[in-house]
């Protein structure tokens, strides 16, 4: 069964590399081309090491286990998820498509700030999900070969080894670890795809991608490759197939999200039990707590607003003065392993709610609690139908505070959806229908807001005032697990914290 073999490859691999017995000595470029048809996964490799260096002692582009046992376990490629689950992934995703198809994933690109200086580089997030390589200058093909799981033959073009130029950019990884550690079948020099993808894409019958082939009407670099190496054959998008699959998170998915969500919240809670005089000194307070509880640093370019500054959605200027009589909200959440977790919390400035503060947070709070119950299998709901629930107890809430809501008032007050998928990415497998009924295991924000502008339409007291609160969530059988939960909420909570 092909499974087993590349299982046993897959173990032969991991366990060598895991015992110090495998060495990825083969420094310089590597001359490894790729057979036209390669009719079966390789189960043993020989490695032309000229010098045997242990696998400790080498320089990859991302940690791997032996260089940095700190951050992965034995097995794993990224924090948590282990080499077995990229492979699954990609096989569930050849099942999914129509046999002798290929997928075509280009990596994310450096970009550039000015000259040469460089934004952090973050890697696409499908190929991510699909590969566990974390560089640059990378394309992956995976091509289904058969009606089994595990008939597919994954190629992993990227950037052989460079000393010279490594020393300009920091290390990359390499052929040989491309094939040994992310268990690429086929690996080849990316500045050496014109001559190999047509070998690669021979006898394929449809390409799935969602690599930007033409721009303007007129081919890409890529497109024009792609297109000398398989004119004639047809491309679909391939989005909604990996979304589908990225959806439903693994159980190491969602403990990876419940990490970043528990350390996150707990950042959030020791932010909420200090006074804080700046935007600024509350914003990097965060990234510190982040750093240094394990997680990455911010997921996001947090929002953190003091008073008024709260009605703009996405207010990241953080370079304000925080007065004593406002709200503070926070939107910031932390990164683990590539999986974000998205939170918002408002407190007052001064630690003690005002009455009318306290009452515009209950009207929030008590619709974020209840659609946050919501989030459970045996409920079948919607993101939209959540959306419309939240809204219409909203609306209940402020009614009942004297809002005058006879128009379009709520989409004033309210002006954006209750929640989105979560994951890899803040806002996750974009392109996901928000009317999709909600499994077990899909991960979700729930998050109404209330932005009361200053216009008489609106009751004095309130105006001004802008609360959002909102927790990551996975949805479970019967239950909701709230990834966020230490980040308190309750307003005797929060009092409590600075009394
Ligand atoms: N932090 C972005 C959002 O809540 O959608
Ligand atoms: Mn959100
Ligand atoms: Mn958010």
């Amino acid at each position: 069964m092909k499974s087993f073999s590349s299982t046993r490859a897959l173990r032969q691999t991991l366990k060598r590399l895991h015992s110090g017995q495998l060495v990825l000595g083969r420094l310089g470029p590597s001359s490894t081309s790729l057979p036209a048809q390669p009719a079966t996964r390789p189960t043993t490799r020989s490695y032309a090491s000229t010098a045997a260096v242990p696998a400790s002692e080498l320089l990859f582009g991302q940690p791997v286990h032996e260089t940095h046992p700190h951050i992965l376990q034995p097995g794993e490629l990224t924090p948590g998820i282990s080499a077995q689950e990229y492979h699954e992934r990609r096989a569930a995703l050849c099942r999914s498509l129509p046999p002798n198809s290929a997928v075509l994933l280009p990596s994310a690109a450096v970009t550039y700030r000015s000259g040469a200086v460089f934004h952090a580089f973050r890697q696409e997030s499908n190929f991510l999900y699909l590969t566990g390589f974390s560089e640059p200058d990378s394309l992956a093909v995976i091509r289904n070969t058969g009606p089994n799981s595990d008939d597919y033959i994954f190629h992993l073009f990227c950037r052989p080894k460079n000393p010279k130029a490594e020393q300009w950019t920091g290390p990359w990884s390499g052929l040989d670890a491309a094939r040994d550690v992310w268990n690429a079948d086929e690996v080849a020099d990316i500045a050496r795809i014109e001559a190999v993808l047509p070998d690669v894409l021979s006898g394929v019958s449809k390409i799935y991608t969602d690599a930007e082939l033409t721009k303007y009407g007129v081919p890409t670099k890529l497109g024009n490759v792609v297109h000398a190496a398989a004119d004639n054959i047809p491309t679909a998008a391939l989005r909604q197939h990996v979304n589908a699959l990225r959806a439903i998170k693994s159980p190491a998915e969602i403990t990876n999200m419940r990490h970043a969500g528990q350390e996150s919240g707990r950042a959030l809670t020791a932010a909420m039990s200090q006074p804080w005089k700046y935007e600024k000194d509350l914003a990097a307070f965060l990234e510190h707590q982040y750093q240094t509880r394990g997680l990455d640093g911010h997921a996001y370019i947090p929002v953190v607003a003091g008073g008024s500054k709260a009605l703009l959605i996405h207010y990241v200027l953080n370079n304000g003065k925080l007065n004593d009589d406002e709200f503070i909200l926070v939107d910031s959440g932390g990164e683990y392993g590539t999986y974000i977790t998205d939170i918002t919390r408002t407190w007052p400035a001064s630690g003690k709610f005002s009455p009318a503060q306290k009452d515009l947070y209950n009207a929030v709070l008590k619709a974020q609690r209840s659609s946050v119950s919501l989030c459970r299998a045996s409920a079948n709901m919607t993101l939209d139908k959540i959306h419309h629930i939240t809204d219409t107890a909203m609306r209940e809430q402020l009614q009942a505070l004297g809002f005058q809501l006879k128009g379009n008032e709520m989409g004033v007050l309210f002006p954006h959806h209750v929640g989105h998928y979560v994951g890899l990415d803040v806002h996750d497998t974009p392109g996901y229908s928000r009317s999709e009924v909600l499994r077990e295991g899909h991960c979700v924000t729930i998050e109404p807001g209330i932005y009361v502008p200053d216009d008489d339409r609106f009751p004095a007291a309130f105006r001004g005032l802008g609360v959002r609160i909102e927790d990551s969530v996975c949805v479970g059988e019967e239950n909701p697990l709230i990834l966020t939960t230490e980040a308190v909420k309750e307003i005797d909570d929060i009092e409590a914290l600075r009394s």
